[in-house]
């Protein structure tokens, strides 16, 4: 898979993709992460990618052209273009398993006070991670990175994302580690007995039992 993103920032990217499963990934081959910098892209002789907007208000707009001249260079015929914004659908695990099994990802970073709206024309969907507004698209366009990287075949072990929580509407079930008591808190008996129909059950349970007391709406 390609990943290119399009930021006025660039320098926000350091080190968030060079750590971890993701850095692995890129290692291995399985994604190829690139930071486009849409300023390089301005036709304006002084690189301006902003303006004051029609009709009035507080705040810079993005105007259409740097962008639109970087989606235009490297957009192939499997690309899928991708805008983060506040205003876009709600991000959900279906659309990270779904979006990792595209080739080519392009996703535009909106900042200032918004992106002039026929932006939204070249983009085949629009995303929000959530109903908060932060400053810019880069935070978004990294969780959707690390979220859809993670699930790209070969990246970590399929059976590590089979019980994710969200995966099928519930939330994980808990894990312990040694030692067995700590600080008086003991791991669940079944867990060392070595019987894996009860092990499988407990979780399956405590999916189950989590998922009705912190996330009921996963079960609507
Ligand atoms: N840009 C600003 N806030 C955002 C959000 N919640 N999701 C996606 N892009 C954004």
């Amino acid at each position: 898979m390609i990943i290119d993103i399009l930021t006025l920032f660039p320098e926000m990217y350091n080190g968030v993709f060079t750590e971890s499963i993701i850095k692995r990934a890129v290692e291995e081959d399985k994604v190829k992460i690139n930071i486009h910098n849409f300023r390089d892209y301005s036709t304006d002789p002084h690189h301006k990618v902003d303006d004051t907007p029609y009709g009035g208000g507080a705040g810079m707009v993005l105007t259409c052209q740097p962008i639109f001249d970087c989606v235009k260079n490297l957009r192939k015929e499997n690309s899928k273009v991708i805008l983060l914004t506040p205003d876009g659908v709600l991000y959900k695990e279906k659309m990270a398993y779904d979006l990792s099994q595209e080739k080519h990802l392009i996703l535009i970073c909106g900042h200032y006070e918004g992106f002039d709206e026929r932006i939204r024309s070249i983009c085949d969907l629009e995303i929000s991670i959530g109903d908060y507004v932060l400053t810019g698209g880069e935070i978004p366009s990294m969780v959707l990175v690390d979220s859809i990287v993670r699930l790209i075949p070969g990246v970590i072990e399929e059976e590590s994302h089979l019980n994710d929580s969200f995966n099928d509407n519930l939330l994980d079930y808990p894990t312990y580690t040694k030692p067995r008591v700590y600080e008086g808190m003991e791991v669940p008996e079944v867990l060392v007995s070595g019987d894996h129909k009860r092990i499988n059950e407990f979780r399956e349970n405590e999916r189950l039992k989590r998922t009705k007391e912190r996330r009921p709406d996963l079960l609507d």
